[in-house]
């Protein structure tokens, strides 16, 4: 059976202990099981193994300092993207910060910030650990729902033995799983559809749009991450495969219906990201039109709209779309909500810098066909997809 941790971005804290040459290991394991690790090192941290042998083990750069970013808010988006957070070793210093709250650094700030299953591994001197501070931090962690894991008795540094070593990573990748838990998707099958279509013109020109891909990208890499198995489709993009997902790459609204015609009948929710053209140019040359011709007269007829053919016959299936206007967008979404017959509709602002088509953040509404609409507001892509995928998850298993 595929880990929980398939897909998932991990958080991987590592503090200033002898133990921290083990977490190598820990990146590495949990690399193997599928998890996207990103490594944030305490200064300290860095005096017992260099950044350079987590960067080579999870293929993602190594964070260090609070300042040396030129990303002001490193912290904060290290912080939303994970879906577990890991502080291995953890000493009794970071434990400490944790207990009270402290943010003087990258990671006690990125700790700070997150909300999320948060597993921590101690590692220390016995004494440090018996210290009465420490066990009271320890227990403010435990009522926090932290998930502690050891520390252990064994030897320690100085040639000392007792109570404060690190567990092992294969015991710390175990309580990372159970924090992460098997995914409310497990067992489901989820379409995604992404990017944008391109319709030739002739040989070598298209009629397309701006958009990314990224927001079907992130919907389907957050509904993998749950455990669903994922298939999609997606037109022309620069975006590398989600983790876990199905990747069918097609060009044209009539490759992107035909795909998703196939797959439709077996999956239990179909999100629509794409941004599907509306027409297409009549009779695309298959040769290359030439300037010499003078401008040409390119006629446009209508596209099958692949949503509403999938309203019109839905059976069992959750059906998600997506609007993309300028204005009235509440208004707009609820009529294609309705006149679609689907179950949720992501209504996007577009036009605006900053939001919307090729743009990190979105602003939007999502749309209920029960009512419980959540409003217009700004989201990150992770951010709107756990929102989608939440409400997918909510709405297969009804
Ligand atoms: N869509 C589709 N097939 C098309 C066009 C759109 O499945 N040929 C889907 C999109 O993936 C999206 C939803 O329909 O989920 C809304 O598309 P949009 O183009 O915004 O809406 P339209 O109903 O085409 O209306 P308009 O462009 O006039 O706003």
């Amino acid at each position: 059976m595929a880990s929980p941790l398939q897909g998932r971005s991990v958080l991987l804290g590592v503090t200033g202990g002898i133990a921290a040459y083990k977490s190598a290991t820990l990146a590495r394991l949990l690399r193997e099981r599928g998890a996207d690790v990103h490594v944030v090192m305490t200064e300290g941290a860095t005096r017992f193994i260099g950044p350079d042998t987590f960067a080579a083990l999870t293929g993602n750069p190594v964070h260090t300092g609070l300042f040396e970013q030129t990303e002001s808010v490193l912290h904060v988006r290290l912080a939303r993207e994970a879906h577990v957070a890991v502080v291995a070793p953890a000493t009794a210093n970071v434990i400490a910060k944790l207990a009270l709250g402290l943010a003087d650094d990258l990671l006690s700030s990125a700790l700070l910030e997150y909300r999320g299953p948060l597993v921590v591994a101690p590692a220390m001197h016995s004494g440090m650990h018996a210290a009465p501070a420490t066990q009271t931090n320890l227990e403010t962690l435990r009522a926090r729902g932290v998930s502690l894991v050891g520390p252990v008795e064994g030897p320690l540094a100085a040639g000392d033995t007792g109570m404060g070593r690190m567990s092992e990573p294969e015991e710390i990748v175990v309580a990372i799983e159970a924090a992460v838990g098997a995914g409310d998707l497990a067992g489901r099958h989820v379409l995604v559809t992404a990017g944008p279509t391109h319709e030739p013109i002739d040989a070598v020109r298209f009629v397309g749009n701006r958009s990314s891909g990224r927001m079907g990208y992130a919907i389907a890499s957050e509904a993998a991450a749950r455990g669903a198995a994922v298939t999609l489709v997606s037109g022309p993009t620069h975006l590398p495969d989600p983790p876990g997902a199905r990747v069918v790459r097609v060009e044209t609204a009539a490759e992107m219906r035909a795909a998703v015609g196939l797959v439709a009948e077996d999956a239990d929710a179909v999100v629509m990201a794409a941004a599907v053209a509306d027409f297409r140019p009549a009779d695309p040359s298959t040769a290359k039109l030439k300037k010499d011709a003078g401008p040409p007269e390119v006629r446009l007829e209508p596209v099958a709209d692949i949503l509403r053919e999938l309203g019109e016959r839905r059976g069992h299936r959750v059906l998600v779309g997506f609007a993309a206007e300028t204005s009235d967008v509440e208004a707009a979404g609820r009529a294609k909500l309705e006149g679609k017959n689907l179950d949720l509709l992501v209504a996007n602002e577009v036009g605006r810098p900053g939001t919307g088509f090729d743009a990190e953040t979105n602003r939007a509404a999502i749309l209920s066909r029960a009512g419980d609409d959540q409003p217009m507001r700004d989201w990150t892509k992770r951010e709107l997809a756990a929102a989608i995928v939440d409400r997918l998850a909510k709405l297969i298993s009804r």
